[in-house]
């Protein structure tokens, strides 16, 4: 790999990002970290969020393994303000795998447990259930059945979906609506303070919003492709109008995928979240409160969805290019969308000098509150530690992939370098074997 990144210290960023050519806002004063932060009277205590990160650890019929549970645990433990809970499957068919979440009737007193249980630990910090349906990723028996919104040949190729396969049909995509509406019932039922119908990172809602060449009332236009996820947020803002409950969505703004393949994006690739910002403000207007920014997918593009040092391919940019991709961009859309809280990603990789990265964000305006994915994975006290002037670089994340390298073996995924519990999951699954990504 040409890049290589151990940055702990603000100078030490602040050189790199200039020799690579890029901006990233920093701060000395990490004061803004600790910032309260209240959406329609649901306060999070400070301005650090964990990220959605599936565990692949959950029981056959869809609740929180013991696996799951012990990782909520040190995250609830370690000191963020909100808690943005996994992939948890709307429908059987949806799931990504065995075992992905899937929130159901039979099952809502597990989450129930999982839920006060994080409550307990992190003082009443808000938890935000995240609603999907994988879509063309779906494995619910650990074997591809993919339920493909059109043919997309990029996404096709990468996942060997058939060219023959039919896409799902407009019956199918209605049905879903009532699917997302119960399972947001049984979130909040579990004592979830909110739902993230999720359209991010190409799932099935996120497909939707670049189907230009999709037949009927679900593709072509802006007003078709973005029909389910406009009248979901609706539907579950309505049906929520009078709770304390908020309605969020995690976003892909461009899946950096070149049109008419990808969501805000130009046919050379690069990003124009035109849409996405006019999408936003329509669901801002029917009740949506809360954005998680996230860009790409991680099926194609991953250095863009994640930015690495090591994975399954070398990366055309320096990492940290990606890294002020979102994090301007997340500027972008805050500026254009005023009053939407608005979750910045991709601070992982900043290792030691995330915590000014983060600061950086927050003092400028960029964001609202700075979400980790995987740091929350292998520093699980991150927060605290950033709050009390106490972050410690030689426990951060390190950008190696590992822990999706797991995820793609579809076993259970955690950070194998800095929790020893994974070490011996991660040399069975994937000792001496290829990098996936
Ligand atoms: C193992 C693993 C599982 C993930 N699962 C989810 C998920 O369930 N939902 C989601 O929106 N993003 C998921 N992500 C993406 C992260 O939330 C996050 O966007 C990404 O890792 C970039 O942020 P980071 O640099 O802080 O890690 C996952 C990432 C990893 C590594
Ligand atoms: S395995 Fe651990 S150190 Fe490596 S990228 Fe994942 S969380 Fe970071």
């Amino acid at each position: 790999m040409p890049y290589k990144f151990t940055c702990a210290t603000k100078e030490a960023l602040e050189r790199t990002a200039a020799e690579v050519g890029v901006g990233i806002a920093v701060s000395d004063d990490i004061s803004p970290l600790a910032r309260p932060v209240t959406v329609r009277g649901v306060t999070a205590k400070n301005s650090l969020a964990v990220h959605p990160m599936e565990g692949f650890d959950g029981d056959g019929d869809g609740a929180p393994g013991e696996l799951t549970h012990r990782r909520y645990e040190r995250f609830a433990s370690g000191g963020a303000g909100l808690f943005w809970f996994e992939a948890t499957a709307v429908c059987r068919e949806g799931r990504s795998s065995a075992h992905q979440l899937w929130i159901n009737d039979g099952n809502v007193d597990e989450y129930k447990r999982t839920v006060e249980m994080m409550h307990s630990l992190s003082d009443g910090a808000p938890v935000i259930c995240q609603l999907t349906h994988s879509g063309r990723f779906s494995k619910p028996d650990n074997v591809p059945e993919p339920l493909i919104a059109y043919h997309n040949p990029l996404l096709n190729e990468r996942m060997t979906v058939d060219a023959s396969r039919p896409v799902v049909t407009d019956d199918y995509l209605d049905a879903l609506h009532d699917k997302y509406l119960h399972a947001a019932k049984l979130a909040k039922e579990a004592g979830f303070d909110g739902v993230d119908i999720k359209s991010c990172h190409r799932y099935l809602m996120s497909e939707l919003l670049s189907a230009y060449t999709r037949d009927g009332k679900y593709g072509g236009s802006f007003e078709n492709r973005t029909r389910l996820l406009r009248e979901v947020v609706k539907d579950v803002a309505d049906a929520f109008a009078d709770d304390k409950f908020l309605v969020c969505t995690r976003m892909s703004v461009s899946d950096c995928i070149p049109y008419p393949y990808g969501f805000c994006t130009r046919e050379d690739g690069s990003v124009d979240i035109s849409e996405a910002i006019e999408l936003l403000s329509i669901l801002q207007k029917s009740g949506l409160s809360v954005l998680n920014v996230s860009m790409g997918t991680p099926y194609y593009n991953p250095h863009v969805n994640r930015p690495y040092d090591s994975g399954g391919y070398e990366p055309p940019e320096h990492p940290l290019a990606g890294v002020a991709r979102m994090i301007d961009t997340a500027a972008e859309i805050k500026s254009a969308v005023p009053g939407l809280c608005v979750i910045g990603t991709g601070y992982s990789y900043l290792r030691g000098s995330a915590m000014y990265a983060a600061a950086g964000t927050l003092v400028s305006g960029k964001a609202d509150m700075v979400g980790f994915g995987r740091m929350a994975f292998a520093y699980p006290d991150f927060a605290r530690d950033m709050i009390a002037g106490e972050f410690d670089s030689k426990k951060t994340c390190l950008g190696c992939g590992k822990c999706v390298q797991l995820m793609r073996r579809i076993t259970t995924a955690g950070c194998p370098v800095r929790d020893r519990i994974y070490t011996p999951i991660y040399m069975e699954a994937c000792g001496g074997k290829e990098n996936l990504f």
